[in-house]
Order: C-alpha cells, then structure tokens, then sequence
C-alpha cells in the first residue's frame, strides 16, 4: 500500500483516475492529501467531497514561491506521503521543493517528453506537424518537464485534429498512464540508473510475465 499525495490546479481528472483506481481495487494505494494552489480548482472541490484531506493553498496569498512551498511542505509533511503526484498541477517547483523528496515527485505531461515541454503541449504538437504525440509520466527534478521517464503512451496526431481532440485522446492514455506507474512503483520492483527508471520485470530477463521465474 502506497501512500500518495495529490497536487492539483483545474479540473483534476487524472486525480479522479488515480481515485477510482484505488476504490476499484485495481491500484494498493491511499491518497493522503490533496491540495491545489487555486482554491475554485474542480479538482479540489470533488476531493472535498469524496471526503479526503483536502487544502486550498492559495498561491496569491503568499508573497513569494517559497513562502507558498513551506506551507505545502507542511501539509505533506503531516500527510507523510510515500509519491507526491503532479495531476495538473500547473507551477513550478523549486529546486529545494524536488529535493526534499528526491525521486518521489511525479508529473504527467500530455506530449512525448522530451518533445513539446511547458505549457499548451497539445497545441504544440499540432502546430509543429507531429504525427505521433501522447503523454509521459516522469519523476521531477530541478528543471521543466525534465525529470526521468517513468511511462510513455502514445497517441496519434490526425489530420482533422485540433489542439482540443488531440487533448481529449491524450487525457484518455494519460488516465491509464498515471494509474499503470503507480501500480508499478507500489510492488517497489523497480531502480533508477541515471536518466533510466528500470522495473523488475523488465529488467531481469529470469523472470516470467507474473514476476515468477
Ligand atoms: C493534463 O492534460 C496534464 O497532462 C496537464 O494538465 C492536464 C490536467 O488535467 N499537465 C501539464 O500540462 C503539466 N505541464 P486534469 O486536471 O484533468 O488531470
């Protein structure tokens, strides 16, 4: 049973995936705390009614990045979290955010990382001709949509596509992208050498389809 806290800034329908997970019995797993930095965050609001431990932290209150951090630092601490997941959560972290939980922050991008970073991802790749684009969950360290690569699902740019239904089809493997690493993470069979997350399963060619030798 994993531990996992849950930021969020909108809609939070990757939170509401990783939710349903978790009751469906699909994903050994507790969600601790939510919080948002936007106290009208939709995401938030239906935290509060699934009655979890729900905090607005608003980000206008604070005058600076690191007084609003020290208060979700708060939170989380309290919370004891075993992964902190980035579902939307749209600001940045600062480097002595990352570091108080090295390799345990997650975040899920909707492109191919290390293509279309930022902001508008969706948009991006139908700007810029992408045939292929789809979603990356990574670990976050110090840089912007950087961190290693823990999944990646791929999705189709089509002709007819606008930034709107590339999103929509993107957020469909970004359901199923979030839910799948934290199923992994939770068996607790996996490493990290050096940008590469290698998982049990994968890495030691002994074992069979089920972990079994
Ligand atoms: C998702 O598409 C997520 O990949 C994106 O925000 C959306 C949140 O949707 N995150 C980023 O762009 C981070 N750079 P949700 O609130 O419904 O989960």
């Amino acid at each position: 049973m994993i531990r996992l806290a849950i930021l969020l800034s909108g809609r939070g329908s990757n939170f509401q995936a990783i939710h349903d997970a978790i009751a469906a019995g699909r994903l050994d797993a507790t969600i601790v705390c939510v919080i948002s930095n936007v106290p009208e965050a939709p995401g938030l609001a239906r935290a509060r009614e699934l009655g979890l431990s729900s905090h607005s932290i608003d980000q206008r209150a604070y005058s600076t990045r690191p007084a609003h951090e020290e208060e979700v630092l708060r939170v989380l601490a309290e919370a004891q979290p075993d992964f902190i997941c980035l579902a939307g959560y749209m600001r940045l972290l600062t480097p002595a955010f990352v570091a108080a939980y090295p390799s345990r922050i997650l975040n899920i991008h909707p492109s191919l990382l290390p293509a279309f970073p930022g902001v508008n991802a969706q948009a991006q790749a139908v700007e810029y001709g992408a045939k292929v684009s789809g979603c990356t969950v990574h670990f976050v360290d110090q840089n912007l949509d950087a961190g290693p690569i823990l999944v990646q699902r791929t999705v189709e740019v089509r002709d007819d596509d606008t930034a709107e239904s590339l999103a929509a089809r993107i957020l469909e493997q970004e359901h199923i992208a979030y839910v799948d690493v934290l199923r992994k993470l939770s068996r607790g069979d996996y490493r990290i050498e050096g940008r590469r997350v290698l998982f049990g399963l994968t890495v030691n060619g002994a074992r069979g389809e089920n972990g079994l030798p």
